[in-house]
């Protein structure tokens, strides 16, 4: 048996600047190519194909070492370490399940689907005066749509939306190591604000009278939860549910932006939606790394994993498998895929607990603005974030051809 030190392994540079747009995918579709393994340039092992993917989410032997990956930057105790210790994703076995289960009735696909129209009426408001011609699409569509929905799904004032999706962006900046050293005061407040702002929300009379928050109250009243815990499941559901959704709708409308006549093929058929919403998620995931922590050796493949082992799980790579997808790197709506979903939605304990939420926000979203407009193009340069993290856009610049008279969404 050999342990995956010994390996002679291709080498993944995870420090490469370009590591977003073609440059990051050419070197990670050429190291799946070479092997189902890579060895980090920085710490650990990157998985790449999809079976070993899916078997190292699932695994019960490795755990997201949220905390410690926090720790090993020199955070080891105030606001910022304390919200991510409550952080889902931080959480393990026993604790994790029972938080799980008193949040797992807000995310159900039933509660998603109550959801659709309102998910329509911010569409509707968001492009009320976006016209024929130019515009950015992130700052004016993407990223204020999934702020609102978490809003009325938390529920809070939807005025409050733009807080939260400032509180999301900086508490979801503590997975990004640069963020977490460059900005630490900015990170910080936000999670003091975000703290303070949710112990109002949990007050009886708050304006909070539906929503997560609501339905967890009772809970807080009777004891069976904490107040700080239920702040950091709200925080969990934040940090979760606002830049993801934000960043594949974006990188979703750069596709089609990109595949004309992609967007030609669903104005055809507008049944093709929910596949359309699966190919995205399938060919750009905008959670490319999950990192996980070897807990108990493990031997997969022939390979030993001991303990300690730092494993980054590659989704970008896992969701174009020629073994498991023809014509991987195809965009193509009408693609047979097998019934094979994508791992963007991660797998095992920590699969996304709101994967109905953003399936629902993102075919809504989709759906409106392939009614609405009858083209798509690129109106300037793509600017890309980078892919660890989060991986979304800075600015889209489309042109938008109209479909509908002006006004009508
Ligand atoms: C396109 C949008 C989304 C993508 C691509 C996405 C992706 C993911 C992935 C990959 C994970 C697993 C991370 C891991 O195993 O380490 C995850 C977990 C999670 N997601 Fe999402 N997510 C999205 C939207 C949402 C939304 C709308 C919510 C709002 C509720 C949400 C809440 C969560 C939570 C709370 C977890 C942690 C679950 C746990 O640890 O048990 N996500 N998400």
């Amino acid at each position: 048996m050999t342990t995956v030190d010994e390996l002679d392994l291709p080498v993944f540079d995870q420090q490469d600047a370009a590591l977003s747009g073609e440059a990051f995918h050419r070197q990670m579709f050429d190291l799946l190519e070479r092997s189902w393994l890579a060895r980090s340039n920085l710490l650990g092992h990157v998985v790449l194909d999809r079976e070993a993917v899916d078997h190292v989410l699932r695994s019960r032997s490795a755990r997201m070492p949220a905390i410690e990956l926090l720790e090993l930057q020199g955070v080891t105790s105030g606001p910022i370490h304390e919200q991510l210790s409550g952080n889902l994703l931080n959480l393990h076995g026993e604790p994790h399940r029972r938080l799980r289960g008193l949040v797992q009735s807000t995310f159900t696909p039933q509660a998603a689907e109550t959801l659709r129209p309102a998910m329509r009426a911010h569409l509707a408001e968001l492009l009320r005066d976006v016209g024929e011609g130019t515009v950015e699409f992130v700052g004016r569509v993407a990223k204020p749509y999934p702020a609102r929905m978490i809003a009325e799904v938390v529920g809070a004032p939807v005025e409050d939306a733009p807080a939260l999706g400032e509180w999301a962006y900086w508490l979801q900046s503590t997975f990004d190591p640069t963020k977490v050293a460059g900005e630490p005061a900015r990170i910080e407040r936000a999670a003091v604000e975000f703290h303070d702002y949710v112990e109002r929300l949990l007050e009886p009379g708050s304006s909070a009278q539906a929503g997560l928050v609501a339905d967890l109250r009772p809970a807080v009243e009777a004891g069976r939860l904490t107040p700080a815990e239920c702040i950091s499941l709200v925080g969990s559901v934040l940090l979760g549910g606002v830049d993801t959704t934000q960043a594949q709708l974006s990188h979703g409308m750069r596709l089609f932006a990109e595949h004309p006549e992609q967007w030609a093929a669903l104005r055809g058929d507008p049944s093709l939606v929910p596949a359309a919403v699966d190919e995205i998620l399938r060919y750009e995931p905008v959670a490319p790394f999950t990192v996980r922590l070897v807990t108990e050796a493990f031997t997969h493949r022939g390979v030993h994993f001991p303990v300690d082992s730092l494993l980054i799980a590659c989704a970008t790579t896992a969701n174009r498998d020629p073994a498991v997808y023809t014509d991987p790197d195809v965009f193509d709506v009408r693609a047979d895929r097998g019934g094979t979903k994508p791992l963007s939605f991660g797998a095992g304990p920590h699969f996304c607990l709101g994967m109905a939420l953003a399936r629902a926000e993102l075919e809504e979203a989709i759906a409106v603005l392939v009614e609405r407009y009858a083209t798509v193009e690129l109106a300037g340069e793509v600017a890309y974030d980078t892919a660890p993290g989060v991986y979304g856009l800075h600015a889209l610049p489309l042109r938008l051809g109209h479909a509908t008279p002006t006004g009508t969404a």
